[in-house]
């Protein structure tokens, strides 16, 4: 919980009150590392360069084996620096070193990273660790990055990542826990508990950084970076409460997004960052604009030039300036010339003073030398937990025929180029992983003892290997498929505009099938896919997302079935790419979609998800019965019996809905309001109850007010978002 004693905040106050204007105004400023070198153009000049073409990727290398890295020691010294990205722990030792030792009040640095899902030891991808619908985990991996990170340098990281988005088009669902605002905000104080919550010694906490505030998942057509407009019922009903339960958790910093909200970017929206965010929640940390953020704005057309955007983002509200040097070069004068008080500047450098405090900065700026090759041989504690939340992630979607688990001995024809890599299977951002420490697929299964033969076949960006395929198709009793993306197709600046499984892929599974052999898919993806053909003629699809560095042990023994799958969808996946954005809480229109033409659905895919949220099947099956909903003067008690009808242990989920049926205004079909998970043997029967606070079943309208309306409500229960009991109630209020 970041929070400050008296004592630090009068000594952050007396800080404050010995520092020049251009101390000041250097804590605001975050460096990156800049590459300068032999070459004549701009680092980002480069870059573009090798991308377009212009220059090769050797002829990039080669200019770059000249390049140095510039870590701003001059700034530092001079105080002008208050924020770097760096992530190796003797090169954080040796600029803190400058900042608390040569500079003039030595205030010391921030160190942040993005540490998305995991430092060295890397867990799932946030959209499939949310479909463990597991706070608990959520809480201990989080704790276990940041005691990894912690003694790497990194005090800061730029997560959780709570962005609810429900186009899948857009490469940042991979990043994010998913469509359900309820479902984030758990994830949201979870991992705020896990990323701050340990105090017991400086190297097992960080400051969480909340983003990116807000509604960025909103891009529209999920083009990224590509204009929001909403509702403002919208924006406090989808989209703030995962920040504002963070926010309560006792979150530290905020990342304010790229995006404009209703024309004004987030960089510089007073409403966002100011109104709502530190007026009306009281937030007491710093916001940070996102990289490269301040400068866009005049690219945006919200400022003529550099120095207004600087202005514009500083009278918001934006307290730090990541990578543009804008504040650096541009806001001293601009308080001289009194276009920006002084206290604006006086604001944000308390508020980043205090951060630096709660870290223990000022106590513990540096980095134990011994606990710097802490974490140089991952403990197996570490391996175990991210085998765990590998295997509670894992999403069963088919399974016709019980083709899994495989049997004992089965013959296997492990197919597609994903199965065997050890790089593929850690998702977007993760920046401080090796391959040595993963587990493929393939080496998951060899280490289980499975007999397999491995054929790569085809991959995501690969042409079919027709021998391949003909010698996997002779081989084996049962082929595993292992089909997807890569990492890099999703992550940021990764949308894509047709969401079905990419390159040849499909045509790889038509000819695997085309042998009349069993086929089991493994999906290795960043998003929900469009599926339809798939879901059609595939008998078993087991999604399997970038579940990190134990991705193949994990798999393994869901195939296997020494893990029964658990893991449910936190997003929904569409039959068809048009279909998005889909997802299950929509409002009903005046015509829900149904069989008639005269109603909300395609001509072409009908109206609903392929798969929706919450959904996910088991190697037994679960029944719910005895739905009771008792109402107590400021709660409802939900019970229902859940009960294991199949002839293996399993794990349900058990999932609470509302539905507020008539009210001021239109409301969703269904809002997740609650979930339990619950271990039932075979035949098992056991009741679960969900307490649902009355406060709950309210919501915000145009005006950002929250309101409590009396009628008719509908309960649901069930092991997803579409297959329920229900029971209704009134409410008055
Ligand atoms: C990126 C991302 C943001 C990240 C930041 C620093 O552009 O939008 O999520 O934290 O830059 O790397």
């Amino acid at each position: 919980m970041y929070r400050l004693t008296q004592e630090q905040k009068t000594r952050v106050k007396d800080l404050l009150s010995r520092m020049t204007l251009d101390e000041k105004i250097g804590q605001m400023n975050q460096e990156s590392v800049s590459i300068v070198g032999g070459f004549d153009v701009p680092f980002e000049e480069l870059i573009e360069m090798m991308t377009d073409g212009r220059i090769s990727q050797e002829e990039f290398e080669k200019i770059m084996s000249t390049a140095e890295q510039d870590y701003h020691e001059d700034d530092i010294r001079a105080g002008l620096v208050g924020s770097l990205m760096v992530q190796d722990p003797r090169k954080c030792n040796e600029l803190q070193r400058i900042a608390v030792e040569e500079s003039r009040l030595g205030i010391p640095l921030m160190f942040g990273l993005d540490v998305i899902h995991g430092y060295r030891t890397v867990y799932p991808i946030a959209i499939a660790e949310a479909g463990s619908f597991d706070p608990d985990l959520f809480t201990r991996t989080a704790r276990m990055a940041a005691k990894e990170s912690r003694t790497q340098g990194v005090n800061w990281h730029f997560a959780p990542m709570l962005d609810v988005a429900r186009d899948a088009r857009w490469g940042r669902v991979s990043e994010g826990p998913g469509e359900d605002p309820y479902l984030v905000s758990q994830f949201a104080r979870a991992k705020i508990e896990g990323l701050q919550g340990d105090m017991s010694s400086p190297e097992n906490y960080v400051a969480a950084c909340l983003k990116h505030y807000v509604a960025y998942g909103a891009c529209e057509s999920g083009r990224d970076y590509n204009t929001v407009s909403m509702a403002t019922s919208m924006l406090y009903n989808s989209y703030l409460p995962p920040f504002k339960a963070a926010v309560e958790a006792g979150a530290a910093t905020v990342m304010a997004s790229f995006n404009d909200l209703n024309g004004v970017p987030c960089t510089v929206n007073q409403y966002t960052l100011r109104h709502i965010l530190k007026d009306s929640w009281q937030f007491p940390g710093f916001v940070v604009s996102d990289a490269n953020a301040i400068r866009e704005c005049v690219a945006h057309g919200i400022a003529a030039d550099e120095p207004e955007a600087g202005k514009k983002a500083a009278a918001a509200g934006m307290d730090v300036d990541m990578g543009t040097q804008i504040y650096k070069k541009y806001l001293r004068e601009a308080v001289e010339k009194g276009e920006v008080p002084l206290s604006v500047i006086d604001e944000a450098v308390e508020r980043i003073l205090s951060v630096k405090m709660w870290l223990g900065l000022f106590e513990h700026p540096y980095v134990p030398e011994e606990a710097m090759d802490r974490y140089e041989v991952l403990p197996e504690e570490h391996r175990a937990l991210a085998r765990e939340a590998a295997e509670k992630s894992i999403v069963l979607l088919k399974n016709e025929g019980d083709i899994l688990p495989l049997q004992k001995g089965q013959k296997i024809s492990l197919v597609g180029e994903l199965a065997a890599s050890r790089e593929e299977i850690i998702g977007a951002w993760a920046m401080s992983w090796r391959p040595t420490d993963c587990v493929s697929i393939q080496e998951g299964l060899e280490k289980a003892g499975a007999t397999l033969e491995y054929f790569p076949c085809c991959g995501p960006e690969s042409d079919i290997d027709e021998a391949q395929v003909q010698a996997a198709c002779q081989y084996g009793d049962v082929i595993v498929a292992v089909v997807g993306e890569t990492d890099a197709m999703s992550g940021e600046a990764s949308s894509r505009a047709d969401i079905t499984l990419p390159g040849h892929q499909r045509e790889l599974l038509q000819k695997l099938l085309a042998s009349g052999k069993p086929v089991v898919t493994c999906l290795m993806n960043g998003r929900p896919l469009a599926l339809q053909w798939e879901a059609k003629n595939v008998p078993a699809i087991l999604e399997c997302w970038h579940l990190g560095i134990e991705m193949g042990s994990a798999v393994a023994k869901v195939l296997l079935g020494e893990k029964n799958p658990e893991g449910r969808l936190a997003s929904s996946f569409p039959a068809v790419t048009g279909m998005c954005p889909i997802y299950y809480n929509h409002p009903n229109t005046g015509r829900p979609g149904g069989r008639s033409k005269f109603t909300s659905r395609y001509l072409d895919a009908g109206f609903e998800a392929l798969y929706p949220f919450g959904y996910g099947l088991s190697y037994t099956t679960y029944a719910f019965s005895d739905l009771q909903v008792e109402e107590q003067p400021d709660a409802l008690q939900v019970t229902v019996n859940v009960s294991n009808t199949g002839n293996c242990a399993g794990v349900e989920t058990v999932q609470l809905y509302m539905q507020d049926v008539t009210a001021s205004i239109v409301r969703p079909v269904k809002e997740l309001k609650g979930f339990a998970k619950v271990a039932l043997a075979p035949g098992e029967t056991k009741p679960v109850s969900l307490p649902l606070q009355k406060s709950d079943l309210g919501f915000y309208n145009d005006a950002g007010t929250y309101l409590l309306e009396s009628g008719l409500f509908r309960i649901y229960v069930g092991g997803n978002s579409r297959d329920c009991l229900c029971q209704e109630v009134s409410i008055g209020f």
